[in-house]
């Protein structure tokens, strides 16, 4: 390891990769100079095909030449100016041309930089507004690692387990069971009377200020609900006075194949949290809501040094022009359902793949032991092992899952059928040398 007594900055070799402490859990050892689209180049001139986009960000692809361009022309102009003191063009242009792609009219937005500092301003807006205190979030959804977020979040253990005690009047919802060998309508009956267990012995509901929903569950496994739930949930929060809030981090920015996945059920949300595709890289979140909502925060009562930096929002002009001159959003659809064919057709024949599922570019299998004593368990190792194979043939992937038992695909959406011929490819080739 590099002793920091050394100088590093233009040292001729780099420093050892465990100056990273580890708790950045680590899917590969790669050490990347540069992207290009789908592509992420290492030092050593390889080339690996990214299905991750950098956990759901680099929608445009890598480097995408406009966005690079807006972000080398904004950075000498001006670096930050801070949203208390002064206003800045890139910052009054992207305010209103997210308002202008709200789910309704009337919306405002306000900025910040991660998907957690963005789930803290919606908690905080819907207490305010409401004058209630309780959040209900849903099992296995992520919302982020500050400690408001980890409170909500229950897709694994690991996020939040060593930090209780965590902020309270949280409560967890079941999610409805959407396994493929259970009967539809019997899964929903029993989520109706959990929720009504969960109001009769937990949360009194005039006491909810809002429903935190992602629609489809990240983290926790690439979920995508039946088509009631988020209908239900949005009749659910009217009847109880609450707010709906949508987590639309890693599903927002086209990635379904919709600009919101909100779309695909018609749902309006009262507050709808975005992030990661928003700027292609560059840090940005921000909640947007009725602007009659917004107004309800007095001013001072939120805020933060670095929201809505100027750079980020001129990333995330450029991004949002490259989203439609690019047609990305029909692209993730186009992709995304010859992403699904694929897989469903080279997973045919292997016992140990339960289930091939997804949305528009969120797209994922899970991975049982078929023979684990009491039936069916999830099998988190044969992930791994389908990671590495994958990897191996230059294919970067994710995992995901209460269990880590799910391999996620997260393909940028500028992602050609090319590619994704050759993404199926190799991960049949994987499933069949990982075992599956
Ligand atoms: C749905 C969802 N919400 C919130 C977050 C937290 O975002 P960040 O990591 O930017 O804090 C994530 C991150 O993966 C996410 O997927």
């Amino acid at each position: 390891m590099t002793s920091i007594a050394e100088p590093v900055l233009d040292a001729p070799t780099l420093p050892d990769r465990s100056v990273v402490p580890a708790v950045w859990a680590r899917y590969t050892d790669l050490v990347i100079d540069h992207g290009e689209g789908s592509w992420l180049v290492t030092t050593d001139g390889e080339r690996y095909l990214d299905y991750t986009s950098g956990i759901g960000v680099t929608n445009t692809g890598h480097a995408h030449p406009r966005v690079a361009a807006a972000v080398a022309a904004q950075a000498t102009r001006l670096l930050h100016g801070q949203q208390n003191i002064v206003y800045h063009e890139p910052g009054l242009r992207l305010h209103a041309e997210l308002a202008r792609r709200a789910p309704a009219a009337d919306w405002g937005v306000f900025l910040g930089n991660s998907g957690a500092e963005a789930i803290e301003a919606s908690v905080k807006l819907a207490r305010v507004v409401t004058g209630r205190p309780v959040i209900v979030a849903f099992r296995g959804g992520f919302h982020g690692r500050t400690a408001q977020a980890m409170s909500l979040t229950s897709s694994r253990v690991t996020i939040r387990g060593d930090f209780e005690p965590l902020p309270g009047s949280v409560y967890h919802a079941p999610y409805p069971d959407t396994a493929p060998d259970v009967d539809p309508e019997t899964a929903r009956r029993a989520w109706e009377a959990d929720m009504d267990a969960l109001f009769a012995q937990l949360v009194d509901p005039r006491h909810v200020a809002a429903f935190l929903i992602e629609p489809v569950i990240g983290e926790g496994g690439y979920i995508v609900p039946p088509d009631w739930f988020l209908p239900r949930l949005r009749e659910l929060a009217d009847r109880h006075g609450a707010l709906l809030i949508a987590d639309e981090v890693q599903t927002g920015v086209g990635r379904t194949g919709r600009f919101w996945a909100v779309e695909h059920w018609d749902v309006v949300p009262d507050i709808l949290v975005m992030a990661k595709g928003i700027a292609s890289g560059l840090p940005l979140s921000g909640i947007m809501a009725p602007r009659e909502l917004l107004a309800r925060w007095a001013p001072g009562a939120h805020g933060g040094t670095y929201g809505g930096n100027v750079v980020a929002c001129a990333a995330a002009l450029a991004t949002l022009r490259v989203v439609d001159e690019e047609g990305l959003v029909a692209n993730a659809a186009e992709r995304g359902t010859q992403l699904l064919d694929g897989l469903r057709a080279v997973a045919a024949g292997h016992r140990r793949v339960a289930d091939v599922r997804g949305l528009g570019l969120m797209v994922a299998l899970e991975l049982v032991d078929p023979d684990a004593p009491g039936g069916p368990a999830p099998d988190p190792a044969l992930a791994k092992r389908i990671l590495a194979e994958a990897l191996s043939r230059r294919l970067i992937l994710l995992s995901a899952g209460s269990w880590g038992q799910v391999v996620r695909i997260i393909p940028p959406l500028v992602t050609t059928p090319e590619e994704v011929d050759r993404a199926v490819a190799i991960i049949g080739e994987s499933l069949a040398a990982a075992g599956a």
